[in-house]
């Protein structure tokens, strides 16, 4: 206690304080989010994500250069097609030579040490915009659309990818891709579950990645309600169950708490997803000059991390060195 104690003899100088500190998560804990198009030699810029941009596979390989070089970790791959490819069951998500896989195929052969996510999820392939099938009432209608995801992420294994992640937030999403995995011959494939991800209006800017806005309604039917955290939780600890083998809270700033109550019930790795909203809200107040964007940047991977994520992935991974160097 006061006087014996003094905690500023801690902080008193820069050499002090970084002994003191705790490792801020280096490069091999991120994965960066892009976003595909078709074509070649184009890059449309994110209006809504200033620093990120849709690209054709080519374009992304050469951005990609001094990103691996950085030491970032991984990718997860996102890909926007053109409305006509668009369909009521979202069929060409599982194409052989769709984008993803084409892309999958192109990354890993470039660059071997990269690990390759992909997004599994129909947002993005069905013309309603909603993450699964429809039935008549306009609801999404859980088991016809566990199949489609199962062909989608036995696409993305067959093309290369070392862990698919489903999004959907169907029930039982992880046992139908687990097996369909293993019946296809791909065992060793990592399941990463966005397991604990909300309904979050943070997902904003995203959808205009994406193009992946529900036409019609939101997704407070499929993704967890952040009004319960129980039910949140049990998310996790269900497809910890049936067999994933990476857990994920997503968004990640305002759930904090969620990230550290699921690591402390599972030993299974924890990835935190600091999605789209987070890091435009960030940007945006910068560039107001209300504070000083690579502190702010900093400091909520630091909060991150210190809530117990294992993995981040996070739209600041392309900058790494800029940012957290
Ligand atoms: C697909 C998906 C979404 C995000 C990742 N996968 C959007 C959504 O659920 O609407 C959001 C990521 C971000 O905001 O950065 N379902």
């Amino acid at each position: 206690m006061y006087p014996i104690t003094r905690l500023r003899r801690y902080r008193k100088n820069e050499g002090l304080r970084k002994m003191f500190s705790q490792p801020f998560p280096g490069p091999e804990k991120f994965i960066w989010p892009v976003f595909i198009i078709e074509g070649r030699n184009r890059e449309v810029p994110i209006i809504a994500m200033p620093g990120q941009s849709r690209m054709s596979v080519d374009v992304l390989l050469k951005k990609l250069a001094p990103v691996v070089k950085s030491g970032i970790g991984g990718l997860m791959i996102f890909g926007v097609v053109e409305d006509s490819r668009k369909s009521l069951d979202g069929g060409y998500s599982f194409k052989k030579d769709g984008l993803v896989q084409k892309a999958v195929k192109e990354v890993r052969k470039t660059y071997p040490e990269l690990v390759i996510f992909t997004d599994v999820c129909l947002c993005a392939y069905t013309k309603h915009g909603h993450c699964g099938i429809l039935d008549k009432d306009g609801d999404v209608e859980n088991d016809s659309t566990l199949a489609v995801l199962a062909k989608m992420a036995v696409s993305h294994a067959e093309a290369g990818a070392h862990s698919v992640a489903p999004s959907a937030m169907m029930d039982g999403q992880i046992s139908a891709l687990r097996r369909a995995l293993s019946g296809n011959g791909f065992k060793d494939t990592i399941l990463m579950s966005y397991s604990t991800k909300f309904a979050s209006f943070f997902y904003g800017p995203f959808r205009e990645a994406a193009d992946s806005k529900p036409g019609k309604g939101d997704r407070k039917g499929y993704q967890a309600s952040f009004d319960n955290l129980n039910l949140a939780l049990r998310e996790s600890v269900e497809d910890e169950k049936e067999g994933a083998d990476i857990l994920m809270v997503k968004p990640a700033l305002c759930y904090l708490d969620v990230i550290s109550k699921v690591k402390a019930n599972s030993l299974l790795p924890v990835a935190a997803y600091n999605v789209s909203g987070e890091y435009s809200m960030i940007i945006a107040s910068a560039g107001r000059g209300w504070g000083d964007l690579n502190g702010m940047a900093r400091e909520s991977v630091m909060a991150i991390s210190r809530a117990g994520a294992d993995m981040i992935i996070s739209y600041w991974a392309n900058r790494y060195e800029e940012i957290f160097n």
